[in-house]
Parts: C-alpha cells; structure tokens; sequence
C-alpha cells in the first residue's frame, strides 16, 4: 500500500473520496500554538505539517523559506534548532515574522502584561478625538465608538507617558491587532475574510456592547495576557532570519554572505487570485504599512498571483516576457481556454506561470547539492477548466535541472471535488546537471 509522507495510506483516496478536509492541515489548526496563534491570518499554513517535513532535518541542515507569510516554516525551525532563512514581499509579514522569532528576555512577558494596565487606563480616558487609519469604508469594519476606543487604546501603544523597551510595544501591538480584528464586523470562519452578516456569530467576539470602550479595553487586556503566555511556549532556540525581498529573484533578495540552503518547505501564493494585501489590509492600515489604494494595488501587483485594485489594470496591461515557454504540455491551450472566459484570467495564470518559473530558477542557484524541496501547492479551477497547478510546477522544476520530482496528494481543499492539495518534491542532483557539464562543453568550442 502506498502511504503519504506521515506514513498514512495514500492510494486511491481521490477515486473514494477519502480525502478529507483535514482541517489540522491548515491555519485553523494553529489558533492556540504559542506565537504561531498569534494572529489568524490566511496566508499561514499548517503547523502540523510544517512539523511533520521538518522531522526528517536537523541542525547540520539550514532552511529556506521564500514565501514566508506569517513564519510558520521559520518559527517552527527556530523551535527546533535549525536555522532558517525566510523572505516575503509584505512588509507586515515580514515584521510579524521578525518579532515571532525574538528571543525574548525572561522579564518579557511580565512586562508586556504590565504595559498593557497602563495602555488600557490611558484607553478608558476621555480624551481628544483619536487617530483612525484611511481605510476605505472603515465604518463598515467598526462602528464609531468602538473605533474611538480603537484609536485611544493605539495611540496609548505607540505614545507611551512613560518609557518602555521597544520589544514590549511590538508585542502590545500584537495584541492590539487581536483586539482590533475581534471587535470589526467581519467573519473569519472562511479563508477569506467577509463583512459580517446579521446573525452571523462566526466572529471571535461577540458584538460590542454598549460601551464600546470597556469591550475594547477587556479585549486588549486579555489578548496582551494571552500575548505574553505564549512568549514561553516553544520559543526559538536558535537564531532564524526573515529578510523582505522578492522570490521571483532570489539571489539578490537573499542575504550576501548566506550560506547554501540544504531544504526548502514552503507555500507559495496559489493561482486563485486571493489577495494577500486584500486580506490584510486591517492590519496594514492600523500598523502603517499602507496608507492608500494605489500603493496597496501596487504592492498587490508585486506580489506573485496578485491582482487586487491598480494590480488588475496593470495586469491588463502585462505581456508575456518570452525567455523561454512554460515547459508543460498543452500549456499554452490551457491558458487559452481559460482565457476564452475571460481574457483577464488567460494573463494571470500565465503571469502566475512565469513568476513561479523565475523563481526556480533562481532557486537554484541558492541551494546546496542533493537539497530538498517540499512546495505545498493547490490546484485552480477557472470555468470548466482544471489548473493541473502541481503537474505544472514539477514540470518546472525538472526544467530547472531538479531531480527526483515527485507530487503527493495530502488533502482535498474545498467541497469541489476537483481541488486538492498537494506537496512537490524536488531535489538538487548530489552532482553538477550533465546539462550544464554540456553547456561549457559547448562554450568552451566558440
Ligand atoms: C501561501 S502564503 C505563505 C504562507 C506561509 N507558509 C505561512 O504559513 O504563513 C504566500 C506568501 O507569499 C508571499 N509572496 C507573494 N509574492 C512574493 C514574492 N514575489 N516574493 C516573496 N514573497 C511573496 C505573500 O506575501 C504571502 O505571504
């Protein structure tokens, strides 16, 4: 019987429809696991299996991950002694993830707990209207109250009356981002986050009461507690890094003096057009790193598979770099295809298709001989057409000179039954490619 890589049986689970939605395999299984519970954010994913490819390293071995979002990979490595380099193109995340791999003096967590009373005693008082973030429609996030006591509680973080360490501000920041997000209106029960319904309880808190100020104040408190719980389970053991950069060019995002990774586990953004700044964007807003429409579209468009606001119009605008095909059968039909529903959508996976290909070819360049690598893919349906989205990135890699690329179905993603995920293996030839041994064979004669 074949078995995944847990060692649970594999085989025919697609034809009996026994692949489950396994939820533990996704960012709802990391509410409550110390720092990783930090925030529910969608960009992360499972710990659970993270942990699981992670077991088979150790610390001779050092780690890459190119699309780090909230630090899941670089988290769990720190947690267990092997070093990790990280990069993502969000700034936000790449904070988050800066401040989850502190290693934090042992007076932390009674001083985060202490800083929060003052916050929430300058939060109670009445005082000058506060500052609120230029986020569109932000009335339908919170009502007026709420946000008042949102802002009071903000600047009472960012403005301390009296002195306190730095790291102590980050942390009440986090617990600022938890109160903020658990008073708006809006559902977090499915992967992208929605405005709120009438009737609709999906949310971690309940509605505000009456006095807003007191709901966020209690908020915050509890959150900060929670905060300053976690700083102690499973902290880093080693030092890990996250650096903000591009994927799509790895060698020039990566540090210079980086030594030469040994194993890849990553997620990278999936063809689905879900938008990261989209999902984001509360927190963005609040903690400064947008401040307007066109400069979240802007980074939306830096981002791999973005194409939120300004991102659209210049995706409209985009044609293909021609260095080269996406070396999979039948892909330019497939994009056809898709593109017959809607032009738009032909670009953007081939757009998607050719930033993923820049990036393994760059990867490449940055790993050890005999790596390995573990892509957690998901495959897209756009009308009645099936992305094969996992056979298409193995075909890359192979492209790319990898060997041994092999792709394993771990679970089934939404109640359509044609979307799965999926981890590609790859590994880097323990010799130099016999194509390249070729290629100097062939220079060395002009
Ligand atoms: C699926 S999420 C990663 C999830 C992550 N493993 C976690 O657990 O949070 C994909 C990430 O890729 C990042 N990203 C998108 N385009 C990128 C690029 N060109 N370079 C680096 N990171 C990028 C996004 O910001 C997002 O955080």
């Amino acid at each position: 019987m074949n078995v995944d890589l847990f060692g649970e049986p594999l085989t025919d689970v697609r034809s009996r429809g026994g692949l489950g939605r396994h939820d533990h395999l996704t960012f709802r299984g990391n509410v409550a696991l110390g720092r990783h519970g930090w925030l529910r954010l969608t960009p992360a994913y499972s710990l659970h299996l993270v942990r699981r490819l992670l077991a088979r390293y150790g610390p001779h071995d050092v780690v890459l991950e190119p699309f780090s979002g909230t630090g899941t990979t670089p988290l769990a490595c720190a947690a267990a002694g092997i070093r990790c380099h990280a990069v993502d193109i969000n700034p936000f995340l790449v904070w988050l993830c800066k401040l989850k791999l502190t290693r934090f003096d042992d007076g932390v967590p009674a001083a985060v707990v202490k800083a929060a009373a003052r916050v929430a005693d300058a939060a109670r008082e009445p005082g000058a209207p506060a500052w609120q973030p230029d986020l569109h429609q932000i009335e339908k996030w919170w009502d007026a109250p709420t946000l008042g006591a949102l802002g009071c509680a903000w600047e009472a973080i960012r403005k301390p009356r009296r002195p306190r360490a730095p790291a102590v501000t980050e942390l009440l920041s986090i617990a600022f981002c938890r109160t903020m997000i658990q008073t708006a209106h809006v559902s977090l029960g499915h992967q992208s986050m929605s405005f709120k319904k009438p009737g609709d309880d999906v949310g971690l808190l309940s509605e505000p009461s009456g006095d807003a100020r007191q709901t966020v104040v209690n908020a915050f408190l509890a959150a900060a507690r929670e905060v300053a719980d976690s700083l102690v389970v499973e902290p880093p053991v080693v030092d890990c890094e996250v650096v903000l950069g591009d994927s799509r060019h790895l060698p020039a995002a990566l540090p210079s003096d980086r030594p030469r990774y040994t194993v890849v586990v990553t997620s990278p953004p999936y063809p689905n057009r879900m938008s990261y700044i989209r999902e984001l964007r509360p927190y963005m807003y609040w903690l400064g790193y947008l401040s307007n429409g066109r400069a979240a579209g802007e980074l939306d468009w830096q981002a791999i598979g973005g194409t939120w606001g300004c991102a659209t119009s210049l995706l409209n605008g985009w044609t293909p770099n021609g260095q080269g095909q996406i070396p999979f059968p039948h892909f330019d039909r497939i994009v056809e295809e898709i593109g017959r529903g809607h032009a738009l959508l032909g670009r953007y996976v081939h757009k998607y298709f050719e930033d993923i290909k820049s990036h393994i070819v760059g990867l490449r360049d940055v790993l050890a001989p005999g790596a390995h690598c573990h892509y957690i893919v998901g495959n897209s349906k756009f009308y009645d057409t099936l992305l094969p989205v996992e056979g298409i990135y193995a075909a890359l890699f192979e492209d790319a000179g990898f060997v041994d690329v092999g792709v394993e179905t771990i679970r089934k993603r939404t109640s359509k039954k044609e979307l799965f995920e999926f981890i590609v293996h790859a590994h880097v030839p323990h010799r130099p490619r016999e194509r390249s041994a070729r290629g100097v064979a062939r220079s060395s004669r002009t």
